[in-house]
């Protein structure tokens, strides 16, 4: 991050402290008051002094000093800081502190605040209301210096009216200049799945965990992420994959969808500190009702009858009424629902941080884009995980599209139908073409919300090709290689992986468009090839 030094000025009761406290807060910057070196310059001759005499003091350093004190001051505290560290000089009053400045470090954004004086003396008279004996806003700007600040508006970067402005205004406006929220910073990577659910992004996401600052999960309960967790495995259904073992922020977007108790029960299971998760205030909530409203829909469409879609439904159909809970409402979660996650994002990502979308299901069960009535209750390609998590689409740096070599789709318990699957196979021919013992496939494909035993088809390259274009992936992630050949499970490099699983790969690359950079052999550890550039 750029060192930078911010010089405010303006008038007495312009907003300066105010703003300077926002960006000490929000970006860790160091305040230097001119104040406090006057009353320290006053302190060594053992005086002190009221506004007026430090009034007095600053006109007697600016005149020995021909306006250098202050970045000499500067310069003291620069050394003894950290490379990355900024500061704001609050504040300086004459053309000449500003060029000492501005001479000695590059980096220097003058920013100039202003108001009517009205404003400035009905705002002064606030502060002074409980001092006894303080001049009034007439009396301190007399001294000349003080009187002559409002020139300082000419030689400043920016120039702010802070009249009819909250202090977030200011602060935006003030940040602004220094690109400090600008969409350049940071960057925002897209996990999704490019067919029915089930594709193995839990383990992806895991894996490239440690890449990132910030994991944010969209969607709802009907997903189950699987990740190996030493010789076993563990499943997430709202916190993102990897929650109880990396170092990472935990975000649930405002779009998603959540069961509180079993949510509360996750975290407890996870462990995860409040520090470390921040679930959006506006997350909608299902009820024990949403979850007997899909009962019908289990039998009909073989859903996962986590209630998701049910509430979905109410958040839009009882806006006027007053059964919506949203997080917000539930006490339990009160300690993690004090931020909004925009608030959060755009922080991190001013400050160069790195972001991961977690998206859920897969792009051919989208409610707009899969086959209806056989779909899920949201979008589920890489627009609507960014919808929900609250990103813009300029942000995205990857699209990490996640594929099985054979896509599933999860079972309707009632036999009923559950969806189209191209070229429906069963897992004994999978088990005799890969020689994975059958039994040890059935029991890895049950569904990991359901428990239901899943479907499994050929790998359809129509389905590649659609998600594709919905998706617009940079990198496709390769999972079940092993289910091509039981002897890709013991590949650690591309070159190890069977001819066919290569030229496999080199075609889903010239159908996707993109590379395949990542390829699953399996749910253990050093089960991820790993070919990115980035
Ligand atoms: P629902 O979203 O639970 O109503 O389920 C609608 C359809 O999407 C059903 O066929 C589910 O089995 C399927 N589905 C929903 N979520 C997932 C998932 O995370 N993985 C796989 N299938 C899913």
């Amino acid at each position: 991050m750029t060192r930078w030094i911010i010089i405010l000025s303006g008038p007495i009761s312009s907003g300066k402290s105010t703003l300077a406290e926002l960006l000490a807060v929000r970006f860790n910057m160091k305040v230097v008051k001119t104040k406090q070196l006057l009353m320290s310059s006053l302190a060594s001759k053992g005086e002190t002094g009221g506004r007026i005499s430090l009034q007095d003091e600053g006109d007697k350093l600016d005149k020995r000093t021909k306006g250098m004190w202050i970045a000499d001051e500067l310069a003291k505290l620069v050394v003894n800081s950290g490379r990355d560290d900024s500061f704001i000089i609050d504040s300086a009053r004459i053309a000449e502190q500003v060029k000492a400045i501005r001479n000695a470090f590059p980096s220097v954004i003058h920013v100039h605040l202003k108001a009517p004086l009205t404003t400035l003396t009905s705002r002064y008279n606030k502060r002074i209301k409980n001092e006894t004996g303080a001049p009034s806003y007439d009396k301190v700007r007399e001294n000349p210096t003080e009187l002559n600040v409002g020139t300082m508006e000419e030689i400043a970067d920016i120039v702010i009216d802070t009249d009819r402005c909250t202090s977030e205004d200011v602060f935006i406006r003030a940040t602004s200049r220094m690109s400090l929220f600008s969409s350049r910073r940071g960057y925002v990577d897209v996990i999704v799945g490019g067919q029915y659910g089930s594709e193995g992004k839990g383990q992806i996401v895991d894996y490239l965990a440690d890449d990132y600052d910030i994991i944010v999960r969209v969607g709802g309960p009907n997903a189950g992420h699987t990740v190996p967790e030493g010789e076993g495995t563990f499943v997430y259904h709202m916190l993102p994959s990897g929650a109880r073992t990396h170092q990472v922020h935990l975000v649930l977007g405002p779009g998603m969808v959540v069961n509180p108790i079993k949510l509360m029960e996750e975290i407890a299971k996870c462990n995860v500190d409040v520090s470390k998760l921040t679930i959006d205030p506006n997350v909608m909530v299902i009820t024990a009702k949403d979850v007997e409203t899909e009962e019908k829909l289990v039998r009909d469409i073989g859903s996962t009858g986590s209630g998701v879609g049910a509430a979905t439904a109410r958040r839009i159909m009882d806006r006027r009424l007053q059964g919506v809970k949203l997080a917000r409402d539930i006490d339990e979660l009160d300690p993690y629902t004090s931020r909004k996650a925009i608030d959060v994002l755009s922080e991190a990502l001013a400050h160069n941080k790195r972001v991961l979308i977690e998206g859920t299901q897969g792009t051919g069960l989208s409610l707009y884009h899969g086959e209806y009535p056989h779909v899920t209750s949201r979008d589920t390609i890489v627009a609507g995980c960014l919808s929900e998590a609250g990103i813009a689409p300029m942000r995205v740096r990857r699209v990490i599209m996640v594929c099985r070599t054979y896509p599933i789709r999860v079972k309707n318990p009632e036999g009923g139908s559950s969806g189209r699957l191209s070229q429906e196979i069963n897992w004994q021919i999978i088990s005799k073409r890969s020689e994975i013992p059958l039994k040890e496939l059935e029991e890895h494909e049950r569904g990991s919300t359901t428990g239901r035993l899943r479907r499994v088809g050929e790998f359809d390259w129509k389905l590649l090709q659609e998600s594709s274009f919905l998706n617009g992936p940079t990198d496709i992630a390769l999972t079940f290689a092993d289910y091509l050949s039981n002897k890709n499970a013991k590949a650690f490099r591309f070159d190890q992986l069977e001819p066919s699983t290569i030229q496999f790969i080199e075609e889903i690359e010239r159908v996707s468009g993109a590379p395949v950079t990542l390829i699953a052999t399996g749910l253990g550890e050093r089960h991820v090839i790993d070919r990115r550039s980035w």
